[in-house]
């Protein structure tokens, strides 16, 4: 545990940013810890058309999580109140009670060359995979001067589709527009020289159909609760409704650090969503097992992401993130993520089979009414949140409504 960022709830946003600092040590990071947002046009400019200006989200840190050998801080960027509370709270209990491995099986992406059946007629694009190559070999040379660059073609034939699927490896980047990129120009190359029709598309696909990041997880539990957590992990592979529900549990630490690295979340909950439904039916991402006297946690699934390339290293922010976390590649960052994503799932199974969500989440959520109910005096928001916490004790739920009837009783 290292010393600087442990405990740090106990801290002022202020002192928490300044043990941060202290921990990296370095320059160029203070920039991102400044607590008013600076607004970089040139950045903002740069990534999107007609930009404005910035959405604001806080970023948060769960620092000290061992991941085989390697400790890495997860930072979150969220809105949800209680996603860092309880995920600080399920990496103490992994800090003292657990342990967390990985494995990661080979990295690819795929592109996608859909031909009309009708159109393509007799014509093949795997005994020109040759050619195809050539052509790449010559447009893209850095790419196949690197180690083991993969290549491969594979078809398939819908009712009225043959698609051609392109796989290949992008090393640290995530690799979409480089993989459409090859679809294009193999497809290009095919109606110029060959006679081939003109495709439907070609793009990347964001439906991965093969894993590559595997966390599994044993924690020492008391008996009681690891069954209830298993009960819990079947419940969700056997009702696709609450197999969304479960899932969503497990993007609520993924998104967050996806999208505090500057990826693109948008591709890994597509991504996520179609693995969880490849049997054909929607199921849950992980799986948890109560045996000799331990919970073992489970969680395999495909994710498409970069440390390099996109925003990654333009955003200050994530270049922040990256480095605070210490990733150093883009398998340390699948390794964070899924870790992440499985450790929050617990926490919230272990709260949902035990006593309940709402009495925690509303008592971290209270300070979110206190600021969105009117008030005569503000100086009196730290008497409404006592109130307000008695309230929830006795009445185990809390609203807007019930706030400003206790304002108005009490005159506050
Ligand atoms: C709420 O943001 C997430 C949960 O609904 C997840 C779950 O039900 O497993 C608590």
């Amino acid at each position: 545990m290292n010393d600087f960022l442990s405990k740090l709830y106990r801290y002022s946003p202020l002192s928490r940013r300044k043990r941060v600092e202290q921990y990296l040590n370095k320059d160029d990071t203070k920039r991102s810890l400044m607590p008013e947002i600076v607004l970089d046009d040139v950045i903002g400019d740069t990534l999107i058309e007609n930009y404005l200006t910035y959405f604001r989200l806080p970023v948060g840190i769960v620092p000290n999580i061992r991941i085989d050998d390697d400790v890495f801080n997860f930072t979150l960027a969220v809105e949800e109140t209680s996603i860092l509370a309880a995920l600080n709270a399920t990496a103490k209990y992994f800090r003292t009670h657990g342990s967390i491995s990985s494995t990661e099986s080979s990295d690819f992406i795929e592109g996608q060359i859909s031909y009309e059946k009708n159109a393509l007629g007799v014509k093949c694009l795997l005994s020109h995979q040759k050619q195809c190559e050539l052509i790449l070999r010559s447009k893209y040379p850095t790419y196949f001067e690197r180690d083991n660059p993969v290549f491969n073609l594979s078809k398939k034939i819908t009712e009225d589709f043959v698609i051609y699927s392109v796989e290949i490896n992008s090393g640290d980047a995530m690799g979409a527009n480089l993989v459409t990129q090859f679809c294009e120009s193999i497809s290009r190359y095919l109606s110029e020289n060959e006679q081939f029709p003109k495709p439907v598309m070609n793009i990347v696909s964001n439906s991965l159909k093969k894993s590559n990041i595997k966390i599994t997880c044993e924690l020492m539990i008391e008996e009681e609760l690891g069954k209830r957590i298993e009960l819990a992990s079947k419940l969700a592979k056997q009702d696709p409704a609450r197999a969304s529900t479960h899932n969503k549990g497990i993007l609520n630490a993924i998104d967050p650090i996806v999208i505090a690295t500057g990826n693109d979340w948008r591709a890994i909950n597509a991504n996520l969503h179609s693995w969880a439904a490849r049997s054909g039916d929607y199921s849950s991402l992980s799986s948890w097992e109560y045996k000799n006297h331990k919970l073992f946690g489970v969680m395999e699934i495909p994710l498409q992401l970069g440390v390099i390339g996109g925003a990654t290293k333009i955003h200050p922010d994530a270049k922040f993130c990256l480095n605070l976390m210490g990733v150093k590649s883009k398998s340390d960052l699948k390794k964070v993520i899924a870790c992440a994503g499985l450790l929050q799932n617990f926490a919230a199974l272990k709260a949902l089979v035990s006593e309940g969500i709402v009495s925690g989440h509303m008592k971290l959520h209270l300070k979110n009414i206190v600021k969105s109910v009117k008030m005569r005096d503000r100086n009196n928001e730290d008497k409404l949140i006592n109130e307000l916490e008695s309230f929830l004790v006795r009445n185990k739920k809390i609203t807007n409504t019930d706030a400003k009837n206790i304002i108005e009783q009490l005159d506050l």
